[in-house]
């Protein structure tokens, strides 16, 4: 091509962006608040329409990553296989979206999603195995033997239905299982629209649901030293960095998700939780789990990126024994519930007799909470509110146990 058709192409081509320029300059804001061609092509009439409607949900998914990828709206509401399309505007779009639209690009994270028990077996602690099929029940179970094979909880059918929904399953349905076959929802760490890595970093996030009497992880989080440490220096964390290259660096400070998920200086990030836990410390009586040397070796090569190995041993020694006190006292009040239910002073019955609540605080909330406190560095929890409630739960246990005895010896 010759310098005078390269100098007429620029020519033409600049002043078709001019006047462009000029008539995009008179259409309304709304439609040229739109930040780059790229986007507008990726996020395509969607977008264009749905600024209008629902600003909020455009721009959340301009600030992801999945925008900056030129991931668009269709992508995860077209329906998958297995779920119901609607019309919509001259679109097909899935009635509901599930873990299973988000899987169609993130296969492996759904995978190890399904082992944790955030998928299945969170759903049936509420409602049982009744809302699963037998597929789903019998690939949960090898994974976590009974914990889904088994009953609802007692509590729902007590409480009823409009508590179980707003109240247990609003955290619980992390695993519900969706009518297109697939397990659980992602969004709850990640949100619909926003899904980035900062989000599900931030201990709030988690704290959604780990939080209260009953788990109280969030709080002891927050009172721990690395809770303080982790406040103060918020800002300065790169809460963005790339999960397979997370290092002390960015995050010098762990939270949930550095314990629990991330990959920590060339460690693997895991989506199944359960694979750094040593015991069920929300069992009664705290057993070790199957695997509990090489969970709790997974576990600790994560306190040693950070810390010396004395140090962590040090540190789950002292834990470790809290958990072996704090089973022996919850064994020595179960003790005391199961003399009263064989000599007939209870009903089989749960939750109808006020003794049977002090006995579920004592290790529901009391029991559990002096574990947590011990593993996670809650000094309060594992006293005041863990061993401090335990003695005094043991001894109102007793005094109620010594009463019913005494009314029945008075018939
Ligand atoms: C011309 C405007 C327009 C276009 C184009 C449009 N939408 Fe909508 N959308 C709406 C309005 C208005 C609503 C509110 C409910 C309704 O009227 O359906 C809505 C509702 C929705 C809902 C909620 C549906 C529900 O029942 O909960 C989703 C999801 C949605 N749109 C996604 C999309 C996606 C994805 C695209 C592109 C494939 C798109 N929309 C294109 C205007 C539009
Ligand atoms: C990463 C996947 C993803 C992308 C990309 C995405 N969405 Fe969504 N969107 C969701 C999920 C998940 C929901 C919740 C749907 C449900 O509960 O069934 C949702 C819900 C919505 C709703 C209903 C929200 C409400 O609270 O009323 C609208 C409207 C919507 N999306 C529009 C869009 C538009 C427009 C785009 C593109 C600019 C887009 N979405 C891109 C995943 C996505
Ligand atoms: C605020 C969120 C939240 C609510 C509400 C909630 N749970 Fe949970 N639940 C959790 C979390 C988080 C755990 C995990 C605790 C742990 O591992 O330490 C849990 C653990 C459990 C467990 C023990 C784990 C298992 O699989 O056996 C059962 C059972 C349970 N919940 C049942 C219920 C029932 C029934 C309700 C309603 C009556 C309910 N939960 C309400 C968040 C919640
Ligand atoms: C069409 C494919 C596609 C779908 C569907 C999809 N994603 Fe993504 N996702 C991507 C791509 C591409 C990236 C960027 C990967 C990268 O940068 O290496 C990404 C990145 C992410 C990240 C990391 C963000 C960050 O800050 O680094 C998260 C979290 C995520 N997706 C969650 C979801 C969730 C949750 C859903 C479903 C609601 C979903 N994705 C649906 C393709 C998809
Ligand atoms: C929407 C609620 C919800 C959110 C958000 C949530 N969890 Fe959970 N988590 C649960 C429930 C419910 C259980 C109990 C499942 C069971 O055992 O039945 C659980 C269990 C766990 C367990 C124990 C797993 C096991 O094998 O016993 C760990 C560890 C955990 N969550 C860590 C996290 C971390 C870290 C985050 C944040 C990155 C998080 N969770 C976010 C609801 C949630
Ligand atoms: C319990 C909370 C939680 C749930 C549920 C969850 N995620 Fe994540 N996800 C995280 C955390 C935390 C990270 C960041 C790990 C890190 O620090 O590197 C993450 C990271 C990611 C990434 C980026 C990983 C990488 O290696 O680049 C993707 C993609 C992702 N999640 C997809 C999903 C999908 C798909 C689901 C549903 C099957 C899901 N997540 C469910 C907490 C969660
Ligand atoms: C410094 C690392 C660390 C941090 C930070 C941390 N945890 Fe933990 N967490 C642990 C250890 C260690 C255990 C006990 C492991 C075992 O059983 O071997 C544990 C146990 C748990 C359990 C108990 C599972 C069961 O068996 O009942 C849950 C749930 C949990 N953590 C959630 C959280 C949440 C939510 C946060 C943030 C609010 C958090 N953790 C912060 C290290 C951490
Ligand atoms: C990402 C780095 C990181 C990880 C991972 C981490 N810590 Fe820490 N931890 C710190 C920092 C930084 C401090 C503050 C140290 C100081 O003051 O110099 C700290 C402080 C502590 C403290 C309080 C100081 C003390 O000695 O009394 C304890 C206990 C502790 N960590 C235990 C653990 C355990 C146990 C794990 C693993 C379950 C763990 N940490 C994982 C960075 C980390």
């Amino acid at each position: 091509m010759s310098f005078r058709a390269i100098f007429i192409a620029v020519l033409v081509s600049a002043s078709l962006i001019a006047a462009a320029l000029i008539l995009n300059a008179r259409r309304p804001r709304v439609e040229t608040a739109q930040p780059t061609a790229a986007l507008v092509k990726a996020s395509g009439k969607c977008a264009e329409c749905h600024r209008r409607e629902t600003e909020a949900m455009v721009v959340e998914f301009e600030r992801s990553r999945h925008a900056a990828q030129g991931v668009n709206c269709l992508d995860c509401h077209q329906p998958v296989e297995g779920q119901e399309g609607q019309e919509h505007r001259g679109f097909t779009i899935a009635t509901k979206l599930t873990a299973k639209n988000c899987a169609q690009c993130h296969h492996e994270q759904y995978q190890q999603f399904l082992r944790s028990r955030h998928a299945a077996p969170a759903y049936a602690a509420v409602l049982g195995s009744a809302p699963f099929t037998a597929q789903q029940i019998s690939a949960s179970e090898e994974y976590h033997p009974g914990a889904v094979e088994r009953a609802a909880n007692p509590l729902v059918g007590l409480e009823g239905d409009a508590a179980a929904v707003k109240g247990c399953l609003s955290c619980h349905s992390i695993g519900t299982p969706n009518t297109d076959g697939s397990i659980g929802s992602c969004t709850q760490c990640h949100a619909r629209h926003l899904a980035s890595v900062r989000l599900a970093r931030l201990p709030e996030t988690c704290g959604q649901c780990h939080m209260g009497p009953d788990h109280s992880q969030l709080e002891i989080y927050t009172e721990s030293k690395h809770g303080v440490l982790f406040n103060d220096q918020r800002e300065r964390m790169n809460l963005d960095a790339d999960p397979n290259r997370l290092t002390a660096a960015d995050m010098p400070v762990p939270t949930c998700a550095t314990c629990h998920l991330s990959g920590l200086g060339g460690q693997r990030v895991t989506h199944d939780t359960s694979e750094r836990l040593s015991y069920w410390l929300f069992a009664a009586v705290s057993d070790r789990r199957p695997g509990y040397l090489e969970a709790q070796n997974r576990m600790k090569d994560i306190c040693n990126t950070c810390h010396v190995q004395a140090h962590t041993d040090r540190f789950y020694a002292q834990a470790e024994s809290v958990v072996v006190a704090t089973n022996a006292k919850i064994e020595a009040g179960m003790g005391i519930m199961k003399g009263l239910y064989d000599d007939g002073l209870l009903t089989r019955q749960p939750f109808d007799e006020p003794i049977e609540f002090t006995a579920f605080d004592f290790w529901h909330y009391y029991g559990r909470t002096a574990k947590h406190g011990a593993f996670m560095g809650g000094a309060d929890f594992v006293q005041w509110h863990g061993n401090y409630e335990l003695l005094l739960h043991q001894v109102e246990l007793q005094a109620e146990a010594d009463d019913l005895r005494s009314r029945r010896a008075g018939h």
